[in-house]
């Protein structure tokens, strides 16, 4: 299937038609020459990375295609290509309420976006392409926004992390099927892709090579580099992208999956991205495979302008939010320089050429459904400070399994730390070094302006419930290596690349949904490649945590889950790797759920006995402060219904993703349901759940044994 065409019939099932009517009524619409290409015959083109929607608001939404021309005679002298573009109320493409006509340039190779107004409210539309005698194979199905004030429940589902050459998009395909047989009321408005939409390097395969396709070489990317004992990757020959062809050859490359296909012509998407539509583990314009802050603002500038030319949304037409201006804008190129890093200064390098590259495009905004929901889209790799994690500070802590909490907060809050006297010097067990941070502004994740203006939308927010876009997790997810004694370790984050690296700022955003008594706030987060659900606290370490909002951690939809990287990382320790992994008379568990949510502990003791009494001695509630639930062996997408009376959210597993599934979809293995009621600002929200439909995950599937 990968890379294959796709069978007409097969997309009839996207909108629960059958084949025989919309192949008469196909035919029942006449194809009439409309621009200069158009007159091209039947075959000249084709649409190999199908059609979608994006963004939708009341009266209007983005929808996108990208056309090739298989007889290069057929398109305009210049390359580009004509086409036009027709919106129906309904799939037999009776009653056509747009037709408008639309050129694919050459230079934004051959993608197109299209912003179509004037429609109705809260409505299903269809849509298609057409290019000289040629249509898109499959129509689209899209949908509009209900009116600002209209009330009726909200049904998205949130995704993330779907690297090609780690695994299939089976999971894609179980959401599109389970919403063509879903009652209409119960149907996904739409779909919000927390990102790493497509990863900028290739040969990062899973271990035993078991999924058979590969992205193949880019058409520039990096030379491999010589094996250096720390990037795998490497080794087996992969490549990261480098230039615009090489950024544009992964969409491409990824959108010829017929499971992303058929769940872009489903469902309208609203996008943000996480690093890996740049560069991993980005921040600003810089990357960091060899050493941190290298140097990559014409790489920026080309994943920015690939981003724009493959994913729809709406940017320079946002609608105003209430009086706050939408910062979003659509590309516009700039010249830039590679230029190292300078110095910190008051607002962390946001200046020459790592400015420019930053200012071709802005992705945060609002999107608002009915009375119901205000969702609030983050951008969290633009603006975000350096990582507090860098070679010096990474030799500092050398012999700490992960970076401890201490250390982070200490730097996270640069000149700020200590109430304004940061030390001169930071240490880690017998070693010492100048404090790096000593006169640098407290670390940001947002940037100053982002921040302000999601204070604003929060504050002016008059929805039932604000959803934050959040692609990076904001949940507590940590290590709490000081409960094991005599190790001589301190607590630690299990990652830092997310809000942990960025502690201040996160508490201080909490501080304000409290202060400002904002209820209703649900973060909705990827990139972690687990599922998670749990409380956000403003400070993880006060005596008594005070939550005020909650967050839905939605796991990969291919790439290697957390538990098979976990799994990795430590196999070489036998001490720690039992807390990861756990052999019992049911075979490998995930014990590295215990561990995070109840504590090191636990997760060594489960080795011994699964004495219950044992269990809750040891046990530490405060493991990972807020963090309820985690399943981290896990692929899949979350399902989140709003209504007045509460917020829903189904984390769906389907398991290993490593088979191709077909047509027919991944299977569930475990549906998790969590709800929380409304919460009035100021208070506290009561987060219910897991109830379980299939499978659950370890821990939540242990017996009960008495001690
Ligand atoms: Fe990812």
């Amino acid at each position: 299937m990968p890379g294959g065409s796709f069978n007409r019939r097969e997309f009839l099932k996207l909108f629960g038609a059958t084949a025989g009517c919309f192949v008469a009524t196909a035919a029942a619409v006449p194809f009439v020459p409309r621009l200069g290409t158009a007159r091209a015959a039947p075959g000249a083109f084709h649409f190999p990375q199908g059609l979608a929607s994006a963004d939708p608001q009341p009266d209007a939404v983005m929808l996108w295609t990208r056309v090739e021309a298989i007889d290069p005679g057929a398109a305009l002298p210049n390359g580009d290509v004509d086409l036009y573009v027709q919106v129906a109320n309904d799939l037999a493409f009776e009653e056509v309420v747009v037709e408008q006509a639309v050129r694919a340039s050459a230079a934004s190779d051959h993608t197109v976006r299209v912003f179509v107004q004037n429609l109705r409210p809260d409505r299903v539309y269809y849509y298609r392409f057409y290019a000289g005698g040629d249509q898109s194979p499959y129509p689209g199905r899209t949908r509009t926004a209900p009116l600002p004030g209209a009330k009726r429940k909200v049904r998205f589902a949130s995704v993330s992390c779907q690297s090609y050459e780690a695994g299939y998009y089976g999971a894609l395909r179980r959401m599109t099927n389970d919403d063509i047989e879903a009652p209409a009321e119960e149907q996904i408005d739409f779909v919000l892709h927390l990102g790493d939409f497509i990863y900028e390097r290739t040969g990062d395969v899973p271990e035993d090579r078991s999924v058979a396709r590969l992205v193949g070489p880019l058409p520039d990317g990096s030379e491999p580099w010589e094996p250096d004992g720390t990037h795998d990757w490497w080794r087996k020959g992969g490549q990261a992208a480098v230039t615009l062809a090489d950024y544009r050859h992964l969409y491409k490359t990824y959108l010829t999956d017929p499971d992303l296909q058929a769940a872009r012509a489903r469902f309208p998407f609203v996008h943000t991205w996480d690093d890996h539509e740049f560069t991993n583990d980005a921040w600003q314009s810089y990357a960091s495979y060899f050493a941190n802050g290298e140097p990559a603002q014409k790489r920026k500038v080309a994943a920015n302008r690939a981003w724009f030319e493959f994913i729809p949304a709406v940017l320079s037409n946002a609608p105003r939010f209430h009086d706050i201006a939408a910062p979003a804008h659509d590309f516009q190129n700039r010249n830039v320089d590679d230029t190292p890093m300078g110095a910190y200064d008051d607002d962390f390098l946001f200046e020459g050429d790592n400015a420019r590259a930053l200012s071709t495009l802005t992705i945060y905004r609002t999107l608002r459904w009915g009375s119901m929901l205000d969702l609030v889209v983050t951008d969290l790799r633009s603006y975000r400070s350096p990582p507090v994690i860098d070679e010096n500070i990474d030799a500092l802590i050398e012999g700490a399994p992960v970076p401890p909490v201490r250390v982070v907060k200490l730097l996270d809050a640069g000149r700020t730390a200590n109430e304004g006297n940061p030390p001169v010097t930071i240490s880690y067990g017998d070693r010492e070094i100048e404090n790096p941070r000593k006169d640098a502004p407290p670390g940001t994740h947002l940037g100053g302006p982002q921040k302000t203006w999601f204070k604003e939308v929060m504050k002016a927010s008059t929805a039932t419930w604000r959803v934050w876009a959040n692609s990076c997790p904001a949940l507590q997810v940590r290590l709490d290596f000081s409960r094991i004694p005599f190790a001589g370790l301190e607590d630690g984050y299990a990652a830092t690349d997310a809000w942990q690296g960025y502690p201040g700022e996160l508490k201080e955003l909490m501080a304000f949904l409290k202060d400002e008594r904002i209820g209703n706030v649900i973060s909705v987060a990827g990139d972690h490649h687990a599922f998670a659900a749990g409380r956000l606290p403003v400070d993880p370490d006060a005596e008594t945590l005070f939550c005020p909002a909650v967050e839905f951690m939605t796991a990969a939809i291919s790439s290697s889950s957390m538990y098979s990287m976990a799994d990795r990382a430590t196999r070489d320790n036998g001490f720690f790797h039992r807390a990861v992994a756990l052999q019992d008379e049911n075979g490998t568990q995930a014990n590295w759920n215990n561990t995070l949510v109840n504590g090191l502990r636990a997760g060594i003791l489960v080795n011994y006995t699964s004495s219950d009494y044992l269990f809750d001695l040891v046990r530490n509630e405060r493991a990972s402060p807020g963090l309820d639930y985690i399943d981290s062996d896990a692929h899949g997408y979350t399902l989140v219904s709003l209504d007045e009376e509460k917020a829903e959210a189904v984390l769906v597993n389907v398991g290993d993703v490593q088979i191709d599934a077909g047509p027919g979809g991944s299977k569930v293995r475990c549906k998790a349901h969590f709800t929380v009621k409304p919460w009035t600002g100021g208070e506290e929200p009561v987060l219910e759940g897991p109830l379980f439909e299939g499978v659950p995950p370890y821990p939540w599937n242990r017996e009960k044994k008495a001690g």
